[in-house]
């Protein structure tokens, strides 16, 4: 009874934990993830995507500031919904990455 008890707690644990990651581009297999391949590995690395983390408006964000400053191309509506809930679903904000709010103090007046 305990080994039988032990081989389910393993099977239960393993396959909660487990995210399947596509080996070429370490892409978390989420929809939408050949959308992320295509559209955002033509100027950085896409590590630079998997290491950063965010919620959907930070995303966006991101994705907005590359749009303004670095010549990304502009995303149909359905799109770039497909790519922002991927992002969200996949690399979410963690508390660690957060930015403590600036102290009144420090802002301009
Ligand atoms: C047209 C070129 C281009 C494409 C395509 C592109 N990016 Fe970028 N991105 C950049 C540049 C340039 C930087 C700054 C790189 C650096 O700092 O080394 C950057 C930086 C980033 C960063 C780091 C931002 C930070 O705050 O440090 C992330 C995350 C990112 N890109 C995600 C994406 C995602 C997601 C896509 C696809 C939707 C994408 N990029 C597609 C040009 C691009």
């Amino acid at each position: 009874m305990r080994v039988m008890l032990a081989i389910t707690l393993l099977l239960v644990s393993l396959s909660s934990s487990a995210q399947d990651v596509d080996p070429s581009t370490g892409l978390i297999k989420n929809p939408g993830w050949e959308i992320i391949k295509a559209n955002c590995s033509a100027c950085h690395s896409l590590n630079l995507v998997t290491s950063n983390r965010g919620n959907r408006e930070e995303w966006l964000t991101t994705i907005r500031w590359m749009q303004e400053t670095q010549k990304l191309w502009q995303f149909d509506p359905k799109t770039e919904d497909t790519i922002l809930n991927y992002l969200a679903q996949s690399y979410p904000a963690t508390k660690q990455n957060r930015r403590r709010p600036i102290p009144n103090h420090l802002l301009p007046q």
